[in-house]
């Protein structure tokens, strides 16, 4: 059995939990945050522990998630008990490096992880980069808890920033294709919440297969696009637009947002 807590219930921890909660993982969860009254609440309807104090609940847990604002990180004055143990913290804090955390915290036991909204219907694509030094049993312990979040991948601190132009920026460049595919079919004369059941359901059905396949995509693109065919049609179309290339500058742009703004 595990104590789990959370320092900050805003969008991201409020995903997070009922996952956690429902995934059959063995442990506990408990969070802290500034506004007590919405803290309460949210504990009454999840049943989960609030604590009031940061400090308190710091000392309790074994694993602690931190997920205040990265600018909030200054503002929580983290302090152990005498015979306390130092939990495992995994820092959700977007931009903020492990050198910037442990100055913070004073200690290494520090995983960083950049999750993504799907969280909270447990289909996050989660990335994970372990401080220097880490145990596996706490890095094993860290993989167990964010799988019952979606899926995990493990990367370095670099990695991390990388992938998360995708699996934290990509969500809304998802939904804006999403949004632009229910278009089409609206300008065809679909109702517009079939066509977004639609869209939604095929970028779905899209993804589970590539993943439960493991084929390469071009494959998969190419076992449903018959020679001059009506899918065909519509590939090309998408070349002409740009689309691959437009996809693959957006993300290389978030990236690049990134490491301004991490200076
Ligand atoms: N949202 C996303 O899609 C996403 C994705 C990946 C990573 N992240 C990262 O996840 C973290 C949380 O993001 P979020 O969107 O959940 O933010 P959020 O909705 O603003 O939540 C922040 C929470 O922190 C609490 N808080 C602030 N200062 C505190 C303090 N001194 N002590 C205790 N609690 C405090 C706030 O409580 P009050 O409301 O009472 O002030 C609020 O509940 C960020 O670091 C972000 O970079 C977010």
């Amino acid at each position: 059995m595990k104590n789990i807590g959370f320092i900050g219930c805003g969008a991201m921890a409020q995903a997070m939990m009922p996952a956690i909660k429902t995934s059959g993982l063995d442990c506990t969860l408990a969070f802290s945050q500034r506004n007590r009254d919405h803290g309460r609440a949210f504990a009454d309807r999840l049943g989960v522990r609030f604590v009031p104090n940061n400090s308190d609940l710091y000392g309790q847990v074994d694993v602690v998630v931190l997920a205040v604002k990265p600018q909030q990180l200054a503002d929580l004055d983290l302090a152990l008990a005498p015979g306390q143990e130092t939990p495992l913290v995994l820092s959700l804090l977007a931009g903020t490096p492990l050198g910037q955390l442990r100055q913070a915290l004073g200690h290494d036991r520090l995983i960083r992880v950049m999750p993504n909204v799907a969280a909270s219907v447990a289909a996050s694509m989660t990335v994970m980069a372990a401080g220097p030094g880490l145990s596996q049993e706490d890095i094993d312990l860290a993989k167990r808890i964010l799988d019952t979040i979606g899926r995990t991948v493990i990367l370095d601190e670099e990695g991390l920033d990388k992938a998360g132009a995708l699996n934290g920026c990509g969500p809304a460049f998802f939904f804006q294709i999403m949004e632009a595919c229910a278009d089409a079919l609206v300008a065809l004369g679909i109702p517009r919440a079939i066509s977004y059941e639609i869209a939604a359901q095929t970028m779905k059905g899209s993804a589970d297969l590539a993943l439960a396949d493991q084929t390469h995509p071009a494959v998969l693109k190419d076992k449903v696009t018959s020679p001059g065919g009506t899918t065909i049609a519509g590939v090309c179309a998408m070349e002409k637009a740009g689309v691959r290339s437009g996809l693959i500058e957006a993300i290389l742009a978030s990236y690049g947002r990134t490491k301004e703004m991490s200076q």
